[in-house]
């Protein structure tokens, strides 16, 4: 199988990345950003002409949610515009998209055909580029997922680890209640399902399982699981002042596949234990 992998230094790609790597199947693409510049049509045309992929995965995006209400342009660029592209050359594509693009009262779970309603820029944009698959005549999955963490950069995880070394107690979200997702379980089970098989296309909501969380919830875990004795002083969203309004539900139900992801906290504590 030939697959490309575009954002393969990025959370989500680079567990990818080391996974695909590893498979004599495969003969894998990965062009890094300096070789690929996906902002620049002229050169993802010209490196994709002539060429067949089984599998484009797409991890590329721009992912600050905050920034992104000021960066408008970059962002509609990076996560409508280079989709755009990448489809015109007509190749089965398996895409990332987020719970970003709901606004769906907690308690209840979000189902892969509940109705979008982003609440900010960077979700509106996952919302655009879902459209364009839908109108893709060609193989497309579109895996929507949510708190992602991972080995490469930042994430909530690590940043909780970070700061508990230097403070007594952080002010943490607790009405925004959702699932994390390990970006390695994430990789793993999508090359499962959707490489080594070919399931019909659409979209599919994948997330660690296990009880929903809040961020305070999940941070009060990392904390006891590390022995810290950090305490996590929990606070409502409306009390901090962010540029980018967020969903208070995320968990998002996954009613299409017959296999689950593992619960989080298995993954976490895995996560705890190689970090
Ligand atoms: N992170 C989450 O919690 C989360 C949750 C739900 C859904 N998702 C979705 O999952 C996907 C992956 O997210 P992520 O968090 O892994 O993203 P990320 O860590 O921000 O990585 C983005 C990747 O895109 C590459 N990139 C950026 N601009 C580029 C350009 N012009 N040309 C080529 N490459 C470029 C980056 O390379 P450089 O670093 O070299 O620029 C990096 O490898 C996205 O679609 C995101 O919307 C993420």
């Amino acid at each position: 199988m030939r697959i490309l992998l575009l954002g393969k230094t990025g959370l989500l790609g680079s567990d990818f990345f080391d996974l695909l790597s590893l498979r004599e199947n495969i003969e894998l693409f990965a062009p890094s950003h300096r070789e690929l510049d996906l902002l620049n049509a002229a050169q993802v045309n010209a490196f994709l002409a002539g060429q067949f992929f089984d599998r484009i995965i797409n991890c590329v995006g721009y992912t600050n949610v905050d920034l992104a209400e000021t960066e408008r342009g970059r962002c509609k660029q990076l996560n409508v515009q280079v989709l755009d592209t990448i489809l015109s050359h007509r190749q089965p594509i398996i895409n990332f998209s987020t719970d970003y693009i709901f606004d769906a009262p907690v308690g209840t779970s979000i189902r892969e055909d509940s109705i979008r309603a982003p609440l900010n820029y960077y979700g509106e944009t996952k919302k655009q580029a879902e459209l364009l698959l839908e109108a893709y005549p060609f193989s497309w999955w579109n895996i929507r997922t949510s708190w992602l963490f991972g080995t490469s950069g930042k994430n909530f995880i690590s940043t909780i680890l970070e700061k508990s070394k230097t403070e007594p107690s952080l002010r943490v979200v607790s009405d925004e209640i959702g699932r994390p997702t390990s970006a390695r379980d994430l990789a793993k089970f999508v090359i499962e399902e959707f490489i080594n098989k070919t399931p019909e296309k659409g979209h599919f909501h994948l997330q660690n399982t296990g009880d929903p969380c809040s961020w305070a919830d999940l941070a009060e875990y990392v904390l006891q699981k590390t022995g810290s004795k950090t305490t996590v002083h929990r606070i409502s969203s409306d009390s901090i002042d962010r540029p980018a309004r967020r969903p208070k539900n995320s968990v998002l139900a996954n009613t299409k596949m017959l296999r689950q992801m593992r619960p989080w906290k298995e993954a976490v504590d895995v996560f705890l234990g190689r970090d």
